[in-house]
């Protein structure tokens, strides 16, 4: 998108635009182009031609659309680039942290590499002054207009400059999320961050407090020394990772799981006891598994692993925990397809729910070769052990009959 354009879109002529495009459907696209160009061509701003004022205006309404599923109903009101879209934090996510830097008494704080301001927004209305820095200028527009329409402007202020050019001297924080990628995809050396991993460590180390965005596969020995290492999963879903500096951290890894928000700390344990599978599996969340914690849930449940490389825990007690979902077993029997046919035919079964780890089974063909067919339903995990493949048929406790 054109500044120009984006610009246009904050006139009282845009602004009515988007309001039309407010729950507008692709179906309805056409038919709706052809009438607001012709009704909007005295209106259109100077210097922007109505087609592209109403191109710019379904653009934005379609990102809008597609930006809900991070910001929620703030989406309605906010504004987006393609790029800022797909790299801003998401709303929960960034609540979370904005807290924590909160928490720690935070007032003050430089988001360099604001993005469309999804964390700036956050962090602002966890009552923290922000700058709020990206080199692009139209998004720096973008942020502005987001921290205008979210009614946090007077706490942003937004800059555009290169990041390095930043002075952060008398500033609590700095948070920085680097870009992770090119024209050319996904950036996985961490060198290759835009800024890399080596100079965002160093801008968090220069003021009390620091965090830095990193992709949640980062290796554990890249995590800094003294840095807290933080995995944050949504509904399940590990959403990044997050280095921290000047917390104190007395434990060097934290996997948060939100909603909750449920933020488990370890990383010390010994490796956890190997043994035969119980009458309950665990199922470790993924930013548990990344933070290398599955040993504290082994600890919570009373349990064992397993496998010693595979991350499932079983327990014949069921201890609740929000770190790991729980089955209660029924059948566990060496892998066989036709075995795993024969009992979903005998039971009943029209849903198989199938989850794996360390086995080469794709869920979807092994679903079809059973053929489900009736009321009942279970849930078939299917995983490698020293003796061999197996296959553990259930429930999600709870709902075990
Ligand atoms: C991952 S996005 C930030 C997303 C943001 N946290 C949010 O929630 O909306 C990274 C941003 O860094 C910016 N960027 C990359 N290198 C930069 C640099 N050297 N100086 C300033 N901005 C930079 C990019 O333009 C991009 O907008």
């Amino acid at each position: 998108m054109e500044i120009e354009s984006f610009r246009a879109l904050l006139t009282e002529q845009g602004q009515a635009l988007l309001a039309e495009l407010r729950e507008f459907t692709a179906d309805q696209e056409l038919a709706l182009a052809t009438r607001l160009r012709r009704e909007y061509r005295p209106l259109a701003p100077l210097g922007v031609p109505p087609t592209e004022l109403v191109r710019a205006a379904f653009e934005q309404a379609r990102l809008r659309q597609r930006a809900e599923a991070k910001f929620g109903a703030d989406a309605r009101s906010m504004y987006f680039t393609q790029h800022g879209v797909e790299q801003a934090t998401r709303r929960s996510v960034a609540e979370w942290r904005a807290g924590r830097f909160a928490a720690l008494g935070v007032k003050r704080l430089a988001d360099l590499c604001c993005g469309i301001g999804g964390d700036a927004v956050a962090l602002a209305r966890a009552g923290i002054a922000v700058l709020a820095v990206d080199r692009d200028e139209l998004t720096c527009e973008v942020a502005r207009a987001n921290a205008a329409a979210l009614g946090v402007a007077e706490l942003v202020e937004v800059r555009c400059a290169d990041v390095a050019d930043i002075d952060t001297d008398g500033f609590d924080a700095v948070f920085t999320d680097p870009a992770r990628r090119t024209s050319r995809g996904r950036v996985f050396d961490p060198e290759a961050y835009s800024p890399p991993l080596s100079w965002a460590v160093e801008a968090a180390r220069r003021t009390p407090f620091g965090a830095l965005k990193v992709a949640p596969g980062i290796p554990h020995e890249l995590v800094p020394e003294g840095a807290e290492a933080e995995w944050v999963s949504d509904r399940g879903e590990v959403k990044e990772a997050v280095l921290w500096f000047g917390t104190a951290a007395a434990e060097p890894y934290r996997a948060t799981l939100l909603p909750g928000p449920h933020s488990l700390t370890g990383g010390a344990l010994p490796d956890p006891p190997v043994g035969p599978v119980g009458r309950y599996l665990y199922e470790p969340d993924g930013a548990v598994i990344r933070g290398r914690m599955v040993a504290e849930v082994v600890e919570s449940t009373n349990g064992r692993l397993i496998d010693p490389m595979i991350a499932y825990v079983t327990s014949d007690e069921l201890r609740p925990t929000p770190y790991a979902h729980a089955y209660e077993l029924t059948d566990v029997l060496p892998y066989n397809v036709k075995k795993l046919k024969a009992l979903v035919k005998e039971r009943r079964i029209g849903t198989v729910v199938i989850k794996k780890r360390g086995a080469s089974v794709v869920p979807e063909e092994l679903r079809r070769q059973l053929k489900p067919a009736g009321p009942n339903t279970v849930t078939v995990i299917v995983a490698r052990t020293a003796a061999g493949p197996v296959m553990m048929l259930g429930q999600p406790a709870g709902l075990a009959m």
